[in-house]
């Protein structure tokens, strides 16, 4: 057990009856908070900075706090360059089309993931096609990967979700052996590592999101891309600002390429960048108390807590639990029965679980090949993506906000909350059990 648990005094609710049986909480109302990110003096300073002195536009010449974040992220990933953009999304869809993915080709994506992942394929004009992902690691299988592959395949875009590395070694010798680039969606693990390597240096691209959410925040909206590529770094500026070249003076207004304004802010810039300043910070201070946590949880029969692989790190930018039914003498369909009783006695506990990808992206309207049915679409995701259904169905996460550096003490009565519902599996059992609970299944036949 480790220090944080030993010193962490359990709240009286621990062994009372549930609170939604009118018993006390486990989580104090006081204590359900957890914010991010956190903003500093330093972060409204550096963004009062660029409104009172400008430019206010990235595409002003000698426009100073754009550069600066690049060189600053292209040397915390261990990468020749980095381009900063406007979303995570728009990272994706220009890192495919500097690598020429375009029109008739298919792009290999996870079918779990955030739907940003394929839209980036689909505003390439490429086509995504799903694989499933790993039961241990809910990253892409890369067995699965090579089942899915065919003569069209251009490239692969493994996700590191949730935080954690997906097995880049193996996607990169399938990728290597048919000759095509592997683009890293890594919008949810900035810092994460494989074999001592960063996310964002483990492919041809490294595309991350500055969501307010995400681990490395922006005031907005962001992104970056990192590479070790020259010619695909060139490319890279250009597509994000209208094909033009980098200005070395006045701008040109050249199109070189047809693309689209795809440009950060210099508030944005410099607001992440102060953030930088705090990031290792804040990593090294959030380990201790999500690992204790997860040590009480694994003590939990029937609760499958994130595996890491040797060699991986995970940044914890989700913590997704999976309730294992039949380590609970519960059948495989009642899966989703299972996760709704937890999610509603957790919930009621104080501890804010939630669902998180809510229906797998193979079966979703946006994504599904042209003329295939709801029906035949459903039939068909079942048999090609078990274990993501299984997650869909079954999991439940903590998102970034409840991981805050200083949420120790949260996660502790957290912890107890799972605790205390685990003594109550009989009343889990008849709750999981009685009802069914409506799922991705029936909204995607509503339409
Ligand atoms: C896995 C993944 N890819 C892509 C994105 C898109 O990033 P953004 O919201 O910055 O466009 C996100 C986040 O929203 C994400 O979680």
């Amino acid at each position: 057990m480790s220090e944080l648990t030993r010193a962490t005094p359990r709240t009286p609710a621990a062994g009372t009856g549930l609170a939604l049986l009118g018993g006390d909480r486990a989580v104090p109302r006081a204590g359900t908070g957890g914010t991010w990110p956190l903003i500093t003096t330093a972060d409204e300073q550096a963004v009062l900075r660029v409104l009172r002195e400008g430019p206010l536009n990235a595409a002003s010449p000698g426009e100073p706090e754009v550069g600066r974040l690049e060189q600053a992220w292209a040397e915390a990933t261990g990468t020749r360059h980095c381009v900063a953009v406007a979303s995570g999304t728009a990272a994706l869809h220009l890192a495919l089309r500097g690598c020429g993915i375009g029109p008739g080709d298919e792009v290999i994506v996870p079918a779990l993931t955030m739907n940003a992942t394929a839209h980036a394929v689909c505003a390439a004009g490429a086509t995504p096609v799903f694989a499933d992902v790993e039961p241990g690691t809910y990253t892409l299988d890369p067995q699965s990967a090579a089942a899915v592959a065919g003569p069209r395949t251009a490239a692969l875009l493994p996700v590191h979700l949730h935080g954690l590395p997906a097995d880049m070694p193996a996607l990169g010798e399938l990728a290597d052996q048919w000759g095509i680039p592997v683009v890293e969606d890594a919008a949810q693990a900035h810092g994460a590592q494989l074999d001592g390597r960063r996310v964002g240096a483990l492919g041809k691209a490294g595309c991350f999101s500055l969501h307010p959410h995400k681990n490395l925040p922006t005031c907005g909206e962001g992104g970056l891309i990192t590479t070790d590529d020259d010619d695909l770094h060139e490319q890279l500026v250009r597509l994000r600002n209208f094909g033009e070249l980098e200005p070395t003076g006045a701008r040109s207004y050249i199109a070189h390429r047809a693309a689209l304004n795809a440009r950060i802010t210099p508030m944005a810039a410099a607001f992440t960048h102060s953030q930088l300043s705090r990031f290792d910070d804040y990593a090294r201070r959030r380990e201790p108390g999500i690992r204790s946590f997860l040590d009480r949880l694994a003590s939990l029969p029937g609760l499958r807590v994130p595996q890491i692989p040797a060699g991986r790190t995970h940044v914890w930018h989700i913590l997704r639990l999976m309730p294992e039914p039949e380590a609970l003498g519960l059948g495989p369909e009642h899966r989703t029965g299972l996760r709704a009783a937890l999610h509603r006695v957790l919930r009621a506990e104080g501890v804010p679980v939630s669902q998180y990808q809510v229906a797998p992206l193979s079966a979703q309207p946006a994504f599904r090949p042209d003329g295939l049915s709801t029906s035949d679409a459903l039939d068909r995701v079942d048999e090609l993506f078990p274990v993501t259904v299984a997650v869909v169905d079954g999991s439940l996460c903590l998102q970034r906000r409840h991981l805050d550096p200083a949420a120790g003490p949260l996660l502790q009565w957290y912890a107890d909350a799972f605790e205390k519902v685990w003594q109550h599996l009989d009343l889990i059992r008849r709750m999981a059990t009685s009802r069914s609970a409506p799922g991705w299944r029936e909204a995607l036949r509503r339409g």
